[in-house]
């Protein structure tokens, strides 16, 4: 039972604290996606989970033991690097029994294990290659058949595929769903691929600061992002965080000053409160002027064939995006107008909370 549980995890490097308390707790199998700007501790994370960095405060637990104290390699885990880190005097074979050998296995069964899982991962024929000779794909096959021939309770991936190239990293990411319904472990996978994030995820884990902002689905932290943070981090391009205010009586006067009627329940605030609506860009869409909820002028097109996002500069600090469709001819310093679906929008209180929808 592959289950990992995190309680009041922190780390420190010098005096500079870079995890700061992480209470979290993945289930059994279950496929977890940590993301977050670059610097806020998704690596760190990781590695003190495989027992590379020592956890200052706090415990974990891998598969109900405690391994707070435990060495890497007594784990039950195993850890692909974005880097591949494969030996390169070994070949394949080699790179891939290692580990096996290491500890202590007989021949035939490292023979064994390095052989089926070569085949699961159409690898047979590099086994007798040395990494120069392969390609970045075939590297980080290599690599991930490393892990999986440890049989770990947890596998861990740190970007696995962010040097590949786009369409090698569409297949990769569809074998690693595979690999993950087939050998039936629990699997950590830090990304900062949007795509991947959401299309691999059982739970996303939003990071920021050492911190969790949010965990929750892929559907919950992109419809229902805990604050603004989350919202604006997840989903591309950002969602439009506007300036606003909410009247009593349910009218959102927006920041340059339309009032637009929002209908979904909020909790109590004092009248006039400083609040943030936000609304995906797909949720904006272009109309005539007599429909008009804002209107600015474009700053930047990109004509991207099946779509178009447009920035439009709506008033001094305001920018909003749209997501349009390919047929969409504007250019930039023409004037549009745009109107919003509320249905989906956001609203974000004063401290940057979510308080609509609940
Ligand atoms: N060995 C170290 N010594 C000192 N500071 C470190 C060390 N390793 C990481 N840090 C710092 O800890 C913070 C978190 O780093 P970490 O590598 O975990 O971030 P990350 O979320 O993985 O970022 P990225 O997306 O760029 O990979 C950063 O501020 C980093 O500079
Ligand atoms: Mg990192």
């Amino acid at each position: 039972m592959g289950a990992v549980t995190l309680t009041g995890v922190r780390k420190l490097f010098g005096t500079m604290e870079v995890i700061k308390g992480i209470d979290l707790a993945i289930a059994d199998r279950e496929l977890v996606v940590f993301v977050g700007p670059s610097g806020c501790g998704k690596s760190t994370l990781l590695r003190m989970i495989a027992g590379l960095e020592d956890v200052d405060y706090g415990a974990i637990e891998i598969a109900g033991r405690d391994v707070t104290e435990l060495a890497p390699a007594l784990r039950g885990v195993a850890m692909v690097f974005q880097n591949y880190a494969l030996y390169p005097h070994m070949t394949a074979y080699d790179n891939m029994a290692y580990g096996l050998r290491r500890a202590g296995l007989a021949g035939a069964e490292v023979d064994k294990r390095v052989r089926a899982t070569a085949a699961m991962l159409q690898i047979t024929e590099l086994l007798p290659r040395r990494p120069k000779a392969m390609s970045g794909g075939q590297r980080q096959r290599v690599a991930i058949g490393r892990a999986i021939v440890r049989n770990p309770e947890v596998f861990m991936f740190d970007e696995p595929l962010s040097n590949l190239d786009a369409a090698l990293r569409v297949e990769m990411r569809s074998q690693i769903a595979r690999l993950h319904r087939e050998l039936q472990a629990t699997m950590i996978f830090v990304t900062h691929d949007q795509v991947e994030a959401m299309t691999l995820a059982d739970r996303i884990v939003v990071l920021n600061g050492g911190r969790i902002e949010q965990v929750g689905t892929p559907r919950e932290v992109y419809h229902r992002p805990a604050n603004i943070f989350v919202a604006g981090f997840i989903g591309s391009p950002a969602m439009n965080l506007l300036p606003a205010n909410l009247h009593r009586g349910a009218a959102l006067e927006l920041g340059w000053g339309t009032r637009v009627t929002w209908t979904a329940a909020v909790p109590a605030l004092p009248d006039n409160a400083p609040v943030t609506l936000g609304v995906r860009p797909e949720r904006v869409s272009l109309c005539d002027a007599a429909r008009a909820q804002a209107s600015g002028e474009v700053t930047l097109a990109e004509h991207l064939g099946d779509e178009t996002i447009l920035h439009l500069k709506v008033s001094d600090g305001v920018s909003l995006t749209v997501k349009a469709g390919g047929d969409v001819a504007a250019l930039v310093g023409d004037r549009l107008h745009v109107a919003f679906d509320l249905a989906g929008a956001c609203l974000f209180g004063p401290d940057g909370r979510r308080i609509a929808p609940d």
